[in-house]
């Protein structure tokens, strides 16, 4: 089964790696994504690589806040069109058949990952399946990442990458040294500068890395499944901000990381010396 058709892939190519947009994909009827072989998958990959969530909170709310599910796993996914929750079986290449299945699909883009940002390392797949009207809070991700729809309907909301009155400098600086939770702070001034991407089965979306989004799930049952990489790129705009904590603690105002194709090496390997020499931490 071809994830990527060849427009599809010519679309990620004029995208990768900066800028979100919209794909198509060839895996909405693959026998690996029913809701039943999920219910399989779920039971087979250790309980810390399920989670499940409340759905029906809104897109802003402190990790504290959010209320916890008393359902199992098994009755989250049969009832999901009723219980109003999201779940999340991660890492789903720990599974096998489903390495095979996120292999495949990132195999087809590897020649233009390749030439931009270094070989496709981390690769690690994602399935939600959410009950009608899911939010995902306002938030963003640390990988490079493509959202597939595979049943139902679901809007991606994303946000600029770079605008600071959206995304704190500091937020992105916690993050990386693991103070922070993914979650991040939303004020509705910030619709002003959304784009939505609608996405039903067989549509897919590239997501920057550490784009803002959030995600809400139409009138059914949403299945999409994200297949991530990170790349030596992505790893050096995290030590970069890393150090520019460092800097900042040190009274200084640092420069944000550059944009592709900008290397941010020099700080990378600055981050990454002090940190081998047991100097830099993160508390
Ligand atoms: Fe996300």
């Amino acid at each position: 089964m071809t994830a990527f058709p060849p427009d599809s892939k010519a679309a990620f190519s004029a995208l990768y790696p900066e800028t979100p947009g919209p794909l198509t994909h060839g895996l909405a009827d693959h026998p690996l994504l029913t809701l039943e072989a999920l219910v399989h998958l779920a039971h087979a990959l250790p309980a810390s690589s399920v989670e499940y969530n409340p759905a029906l909170i809104p897109i802003g709310i402190a990790p504290e806040d959010t209320p916890k599910s008393n359902l199992s796993i098994e009755e989250t996914i049969r009832s999901i069109e009723e219980n109003g929750s999201w779940m999340v079986l991660k890492r789903i290449e720990q599974h096998p058949d489903y390495a095979r299945l996120l292999k495949d699909a990132l195999a087809e883009l590897e020649d233009v990952t390749r030439t931009k940002t270094g070989a496709m390392l981390g690769q690690e797949g994602f399935i939600f399946i959410s009950s009608p009207h899911a939010v995902t809070p306002f938030h963003f991700d640390p990988e490079h990442n493509i959202l597939l729809q595979i049943r139902g309907e679901k809007t991606m909301t994303v946000f600029p990458k770079d605008d600071e009155r959206i995304v704190d400098p500091r937020a992105h600086e916690d993050f990386h040294l693991g103070r922070h939770h993914r979650n991040l702070e939303w004020r509705d001034e910030f619709a002003d500068v959304r784009t939505d991407f609608r996405l039903l089965p067989g549509d897919a979306v590239h997501m920057p890395v550490k784009i803002p989004h959030w995600v809400k799930v139409g009138s059914a049952v949403s299945i999409s499944l994200s297949i991530t990489w990170r790349s030596e790129w992505s790893y050096r705009e995290a030590d970069a901000r890393a150090l520019n904590s460092l800097l900042r603690r040190a009274g200084l105002k640092p420069s944000a990381p550059g944009n592709w194709p900008h290397q941010n090496a020099g700080k990378a390997t600055a981050w990454r010396v002090l940190r081998k020499a047991g100097l830099a931490r993160g508390d």
